[in-house]
């Protein structure tokens, strides 16, 4: 089996060619909901993008600083990495956007982004708590700035460096701790000029000359491991699996999850590692594996910050405790996926303690997990992960795992459900 195109790449490579000068031509691109908010915001500015009737996408871009002042709300959907990466964008153009989203959306803080471009010269309007739905007031020529990222966050830094490229001069942004990394590669292969330097104690300091000219590329968008990570976990955990999912995309600041289930016992092996887009793939062979409780290392929560809903799940049949700390971020993504996932998998009787920045998980040993009770379903907050880790819990529970709402799992995995259906035999 194979899972659909990198959520990440596929955000970025249809902004990156809305605003390169001509068509850029994407295959694998993800047709989740979430891409399609990035694409109708695009279009909105100015960009003609299409999907051929092979699935090839293509775009022409307007050219760095040729965005154009959009007529509407910009709809961002359920979606985080295009309201921040285009509020990047947009801040540094002389236009005005509002930016609006669904409930989930609504919630998470913009602060993050609002701080560094509005030291650039942008101007916010934001709700309390600086939330959706905000106006922003771009600004050209902004002022570059040099920022060092007070969390770890790809988003953050990917919207400085995108609003450095319509800005005179050099914007650095200063990052203490890696997270993932496709911003950087892909405006390199636009031709960008971007470098990278990594200091001793492993701080990245990342610089891009403004005023660039972007060349339209052709991009082949790898497997998401976010959404490979699922299947993965499922092939561990259900007896007798032994699945190959293909073309995962295993870029280090994205795969930790694959170590940390190595760690614990689980059976991944890789088949014919090779290069796609730019980004290192390979094929996984997953086998049925008893795993064994661990303390997952902090450091690597940046690599996997997607995968810990998922993750729990593989700790609840584990072997004894599985201990995890510094997921402050996780209260802030689609839900509060700390507390989110303590009930849900409390809701289908698995042992679960949640502290300030984890859970503690003592593992069945394998044992089936009692599942959700009769009447009860697991409430999934907007959040697709949520459903997804969920839906892979039911299928190690005895009396199967009810869900409230499958529906946002449309955002980043519209064919989660039936692929599952299929590898599971109950297609
Ligand atoms: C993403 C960065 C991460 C991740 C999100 C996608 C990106 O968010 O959770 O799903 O594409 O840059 P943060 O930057 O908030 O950690």
């Amino acid at each position: 089996m194979a899972v659909p195109g990198d959520k990440s790449i596929s955000h970025r490579s249809v902004m990156l060619g809305a605003l390169a000068v001509g068509e850029t031509r994407i295959t694998g691109l993800l047709e989740g909901e979430d891409v399609l908010s990035t694409a109708a915001a695009m279009r909105a500015m100015g960009a003609t993008i299409e999907r051929d009737l092979n699935g090839m996408w293509h775009v022409h871009g307007v050219g760095v600083g040729g965005l154009l002042q959009p007529q509407q709300a910009l709809d961002m959907g359920n979606s985080g990495t295009s309201t921040r990466l285009l509020m990047g964008l947009v801040a540094t153009h002389p236009i005005t956007a509002t930016f609006v989203g669904d409930a989930s959306l609504s919630k998470r803080p913009m602060g993050r982004v609002i701080d560094p471009l509005s030291t650039m010269g942008a101007d916010f309007t934001a709700a309390p708590g600086g939330r959706l739905p905000l106006t922003l007031r771009g600004i050209s020529p902004a002022v570059p700035i040099e920022y060092r990222l007070p969390v770890a966050s790809a988003q953050v830094k990917s919207a400085i460096l995108l609003a450095g490229l319509n800005t005179p001069g050099i914007t650095t942004v200063i990052e203490p701790v890696p997270t993932r990394d496709h911003s950087e590669r892909m405006l390199r292969g636009f031709g960008a000029e971007l470098t990278v330097e990594i200091d001793g104690d492993g701080t990245r300091v990342i610089r891009v000359r403004g005023e660039a000219e972007l060349r339209p590329q052709n991009i082949v968008v790898p497997g998401d491991p976010s959404s490979a990570a699922f299947f993965v976990v499922a092939a561990l955990l259900v007896e007798g699996s032994d699945l190959v999912v293909e073309n995962v995309g295993l870029n280090p600041t994205r795969a930790a999850l694959f170590d940390v289930l190595r760690a614990m016992g689980g059976s991944i092996e890789e088949l014919d590692r090779r290069d796609v887009g730019g980004e290192p793939v390979a094929d996984l062979r997953v086998r049925h594996s008893q795993l064994i409780g661990i303390d997952v290392d902090p450091a690597v929560v940046p690599s996997m910050v997607d995968e810990f809903p998922v993750l729990f799940v593989a700790a609840a049949l584990a072997r004894g405790r599985t201990v995890t700390t510094g997921l402050e971020e996780l209260r802030v993504k689609e839900s509060d996926r700390i507390s989110a996932m303590h009930a849900a998998l409390t809701l289908a009787g698995a042992s679960v303690t949640e502290t300030e920045d984890g859970l503690i998980i003592d593992g069945t040993g394998g044992d089936l997990l009692p599942g959700t009770p009769d009447g009860a379903s697991v409430v999934t907050h907007l959040d697709h992960r949520i459903a997804m880790a969920m839906a892979v819990a039911g299928l190690v529970s005895r009396n199967g795992v009810e869900v409230d709402d499958t529906r946002p799992i449309a955002t980043s995995f519209p064919v989660f459900e039936s692929l599952l259906a299929q590898v599971s035999g109950n297609a």
